[in-house]
C-alpha cells in the first residue's frame, strides 16, 4: 500500500477507522514513525520546546521548521508529513500564510500543512488551500496564543467557549481544512467536535470520542519529561536507559576498558615493524 493521501485521511473517517499521528523532528524519527505505521507524521513546532530546549513554541522560525521538516520527509516512505505553520508566518495576512504555507511544501517537501485557530483564521486556511496546499486546523489550546489564553490549559469549560470551538472547527471545514486537531478539551467537547465536522478530528487531550490521535513523540517516549502533560501516556521511557548507556559508557572509557580489540583497527606486524624502525 502506497502514499497516505489527503482522501485516504478522510476516507478513514466513513470507514470508522481511527487515525493515528505523531510528532517526529528527524530523520531517524522520521523512520520509526514511517516503520511503526502511523498516517501522519506531524513536524509540530513542539520541536522549539523539546528538541530545542525553547521555553515556548513561540520563536520558532520558518527556517528551524523547514530544516526539520526536510528530514522526516526523508524518512517517511508512507506516512503523510504535516509539517507546523510557525508563529507569525501566516498570522500577518493571507498573502504572508500562502507564500510561507508553500515555502514549507515546497523547500521543506511536506504534504500538508497546520495551524492553530478557527473562525478567524478560516480565510487563511481558504487562501492555502486553494493554493493547492492541504491545511491540517488546530482549535482548542493553541500554544502559540497560549499567553492571550492566560497559560497552557484546558479550553471549552463552558457551554460559550465550547459552542465557540464548535464554530471554529465548522468554519475550518467550511474553509477546506482535511483535518481538525483539537487540543485539551473536555472528553465530550471531543466527541461533540467530531460529530459536527465530516472531516477527521484528530484529538490531543481530546478524549477517545474523536477521530484520531495525536502525542508528541517525545513525550509519549519519555524522552523528554520536563514535564508531561494529563493528555500524555508514556508508553515507554527511554531517557533512563539512553543516561544509563552514556555513563556506562564514560565508566569504560575512564577505566580504559573501551574500545576493546573488537572495536580496534589494527595494523600488518611488518608496517608497524618499519614505522618503528
Ligand atoms: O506542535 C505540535 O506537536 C502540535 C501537536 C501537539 C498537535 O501541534
Ligand atoms: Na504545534
Amino acid at each position: 500500500e502506497g502514499k497516505v493521501t489527503v482522501p485516504g485521511i478522510i476516507q478513514a473517517k466513513k470507514e470508522g477507522r481511527k487515525l493515528v499521528m505523531v510528532t517526529a523532528y528527524d530523520y531517524p524519527f522520521g523512520l520509526m514513525a514511517d516503520e511503526a505505521g502511523v498516517d501522519m507524521a506531524l513536524v509540530g513546532d513542539s520541536l522549539g520546546m523539546v528538541v530545542l530546549g525553547l521555553d515556548s513554541t513561540v520563536p520558532v522560525t520558518m527556517e528551524m521548521m523547514i530544516h526539520h521538516i526536510q528530514a522526516v520527509v526523508r524518512g517517511c516512505k508512507r506516512a503523510m508529513v504535516i509539517g507546523d505553520m510557525p508563529f507569525m508566518s501566516y498570522n500577518t495576512g493571507i498573502r504572508d500564510a500562502v507564500i510561507n504555507a508553500g515555502r514549507l511544501m515546497k523547500e521543506g517537501g511536506c504534504d500538508a500543512v497546520k495551524l492553530e485557530g478557527g473562525v478567524d483564521f478560516a480565510p487563511v486556511v481558504e487562501a492555502i488551500v486553494k493554493a493547492g496546499i492541504p491545511v491540517q486546523g488546530h482549535v482548542g489550546l493553541t500554544p502559540q496564543t497560549a499567553s492571550a489564553l492566560g497559560g497552557f490549559k484546558m479550553q471549552g469549560k463552558d457551554a460559550a467557549a465550547a459552542r465557540k470551538i464548535v464554530e471554529d472547527a465548522s468554519a475550518l471545514e467550511t474553509a477546506g481544512a482535511f483535518s481538525i486537531v483539537a487540543e485539551a478539551v473536555p472528553a465530550p467537547l471531543g466527541a461533540l467536535l467530531a460529530e459536527s465536522v465530516a472531516v477527521p478530528v484528530i484529538g490531543i487531550g481530546a478524549g477517545v470520542g474523536v477521530d484520531g490521535q495525536v502525542l508528541v513523540t517525545h513525550d509519549m517516549v519519555g524522552l523528554f519529561d520536563r514535564f508531561v502533560p494529563k493528555f500524555v501516556k508514556q508508553y515507554t521511557k527511554v531517557r533512563p536507559t539512553i543516561i544509563d548507556a552514556i555513563k556506562a559508557y564514560g565508566q569504560e572509557v575512564r577505566a580504559g576498558s573501551f574500545p576493546a580489540p573488537e572495536h580496534s583497527f589494527g595494523m600488518p606486524d611488518e608496517a608497524l615493524a618499519a614505522l618503528k624502525a
